[in-house]
């Protein structure tokens, strides 16, 4: 939420923070702007900076009417509005009333209202809607009062509430780029004569693959030649270092019309790398970032899952696998209701934090709750060095790359691969599998990757699909079991993508209410499981009937080979056979390709979706 991007070395600064801003839009696109320190006619230092409502473009826009200076410092800001409309004037970068600082901000200053009453008693004039504004004039007092823009950041924060990144420059101090975060995320790239700061390292993986990670409630400083971190006291901090191990072809479409497309087929390779090094030489399943004893494992009575959106339905697959691998109880719920509720926890409760991005507020604040009540917290992340693995007891990273069209896909299908190997994993420690069972759903997952490719050779018709459903106002889901998370997985897609309006129902529940919205050519998509021991198959072919009866046109995904839903289906989506605990790692495929062809053709932006925001910091 809020792109952050800080630099100054030997480049065009305005290069380097606008191309970072590409890089990082997929954080919030309501405006962008970028500020640069330049010299005067007089010598002295200047703030120049431009800044527009809307997408980068514009942005680029107004710099193309209006250019900049070439210099080699500069911040700059890609927004999703949270306090003031997303107009020109509510756009980053913020300036005091001299024009001496710039700064940039992501996150909440929940006692701005207050210190802007403050601000101006004393004259200051403050002209956006924003919480941001009252940093930049903070700043710009103490820097006024002789102290330098490292000092002058350490102050401020001490006065500052909520959560925030800011990014400051100094007109009359040229040299320097100074930050601070709390609850909200920084990271610094490292490089030759040069360094950076991003919200994440896609904002300077094109120079530098060396990074920093910084703790809560710290102030970096960089300069062309050094990074310098302290606390908000001024107390010095070794900031840990880390090599991020992707580089920029993985931040590049490759082809793909969007992102997200480009994510959707590079799904096969994402669960193989999920898969990778979790066997010992003996066979045995292990999770190297694990960092719970066995013991622990043991003592553990019941699970409870948060997680918000698409992570959430990737927790309601893992409760179906862990509790029948397992017999240990799971709860899985929305990481924004969770502390609400006052949950019953304790040392012998894992919370289990799903989240790709690992800076999803909501969960972040859930996981703190958690910890305070005693219970061990394990993360399923897929960003290293973000704050939720950060802040849990311990970790299993999926290995799905950078994720940067807005709507989860590849991150689902490795978080769901992640929950499996945890449950494998439990059942191995707890003993309530055979090692050969353990060995055998492995040996499964491991032939997910082909099943996947084989899906995806199927996309053309999916695609026309797609397209003969581009008028459709609603469109419903259907699923049982681990098809039913599926199924309100294939609804979000649609809703957040296409702006259709779509709702995922479990196949039992529809004669409780839902089949009253059945009439004439509403379509149906039914995720059926396959085949089995169990009734499950049956009981969704019921439903299918049922709202076949009352004139639905049904989209069914189904094992291969299956002819009882041949036989009734309008449309069949043939999908490899596996197990049903597996299916969702298959089924979710052609709905993901379903929603991002109908927003393609509906000329919508499929990775920049209205009103939302990739990593949502902000509760
Ligand atoms: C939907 C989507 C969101 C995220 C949710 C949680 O396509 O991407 O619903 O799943 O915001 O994000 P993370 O997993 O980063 O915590």
């Amino acid at each position: 939420m809020c792109g952050i991007v800080g630099y100054v070395g030997h480049r065009s600064a305005q290069d380097v923070v606008v191309e970072g801003l590409r890089r990082l839009e997929y954080r919030g696109y309501d405006s962008a702007g970028v500020a640069l320190v330049a010299a005067g006619p007089d010598g002295a230092g200047r703030v120049e900076w431009r800044k527009r409502a809307g997408k980068l473009a514009n942005l680029e826009k107004l710099i193309g009417e209006e250019p900049l200076p070439e210099v080699t410092i500069g911040i700059g800001h890609t927004r999703w509005a949270t306090h003031g409309a997303p107009n020109d004037v509510n756009a980053h970068p913020h300036l005091g009333n001299r024009r001496r600082v710039a700064v940039v901000h992501n996150g909440i200053i929940e006692n701005f209202d207050d210190l802007r009453a403050r601000l101006e008693d004393d004259d200051h004039q403050l002209s956006s809607e924003t919480d941001t504004e009252v940093a930049a004039h903070l700043l710009e007092l103490q820097v006024g009062s002789g102290v330098d823009l490292t000092t002058a950041m350490q102050r401020v924060c001490q006065v500052l509430e909520g959560a925030f990144t800011l990014v400051a420059v100094d007109a009359e101090d040229p040299d320097r780029v100074v930050a601070a975060r709390r609850n909200s995320p920084l990271v610094v790239g490292v490089g030759e004569g040069e360094n950076f700061l991003g919200s994440d390292v896609a904002a300077f993986i094109e120079h530098t693959r060396e990074a920093l990670e910084l703790g809560q409630d710290q102030v970096v400083t960089i300069t062309r030649d050094g990074v310098a971190v302290t606390d908000f006291h001024g107390a010095p901090v070794t900031p840990k270092a880390y090599h991020v191990d992707w580089d920029l072809s993985a931040a590049e479409k490759d082809g793909h019309d969007w992102f997200m497309r480009k994510e959707i087929f590079e799904q096969p390779h994402a669960v193989a790398d999920s898969l990778l090094g979790r066997r010992t030489r003996t066979g045995a399943l292990q999770l190297d970032e694990m960092r719970l004893s066995d013991q622990e494992l043991r003592d553990i009575d019941k699970i409870i899952i948060i997680a918000a959106g698409t992570s959430f339905y990737a927790g309601m697959v893992a409760k179906y696998a862990i509790e029948h691998w397992t017999r240990i109880p799971v709860e899985v719920e929305l990481s924004s209701e969770f502390r609400y509720r006052d949950p019953i926890l304790d040392y012998s409760t894992l919370v289990v934090a799903i989240s790709q991005s690992g800076e999803t507020a909501d969960t972040l604040q859930a996981i703190r709750h958690a910890r305070t009540q005693r219970s061990k917290v394990l993360a399923i992340c897929n960003t290293n060095g973000s704050t939720i693995p950060r802040e849990s007891d311990a970790v299993i990273y999926t290995h799905a790359g950078p994720e940067i069209g807005v709507a989860s896909t590849k991150g689902f299908v490795t978080q769901l691969v992640a929950c499996y190997l945890l449950a494998l994993y439990l059942a191995q420690v707890k003993g309530t599998r055979y090692g050969d069972e353990i060995a055998d759903v492995l040996h499964q997952l491991e032939a997910i990757p082909a099943h996947i490719e084989t899906v995806l050779s199927r996309a053309e018709a999916v695609y026309e699909l797609a397209r003969a459903h581009v008028d459709e106002p609603t469109v419903l889901f259907l699923g049982r079991h681990a098809g039913y998370p599926v199924a309100l997985e294939g609804a979000l897609k649609l809703k957040e993508l296409a702006y259709i309006h779509a709702e995922g129902f479990a196949g039992g529940e529809l004669k409780h209410g839902p089949i009253a919205l059945i009439d004439t050519g509403q379509p149906v998509l039914c995720v059926v499981p396959p085949r089995g021991r169990d009734q499950l198959h049956g009981k969704m072919l019921s439903a299918i009937q049922e709202v076949r009866a009352r004139g639905a046109r049904t989209i069914c995904l189904a094992e291969e080979g299956d002819t009882a839903v041949a036989a009734i289906a309008d449309t069949l989506i043939e999908l490899p056979r596996v197990p049903v605990l597996l299916q969702p790692l298959l089924a979710v495929v052609p709905l993901q390709l379903f929603a991002c062809e109908l927003a393609t053709v509906k000329g919508h932006d499929v990775d920049q979706p209205r009103n939302l925001a990739k990593s949502v910091t902000v509760e």
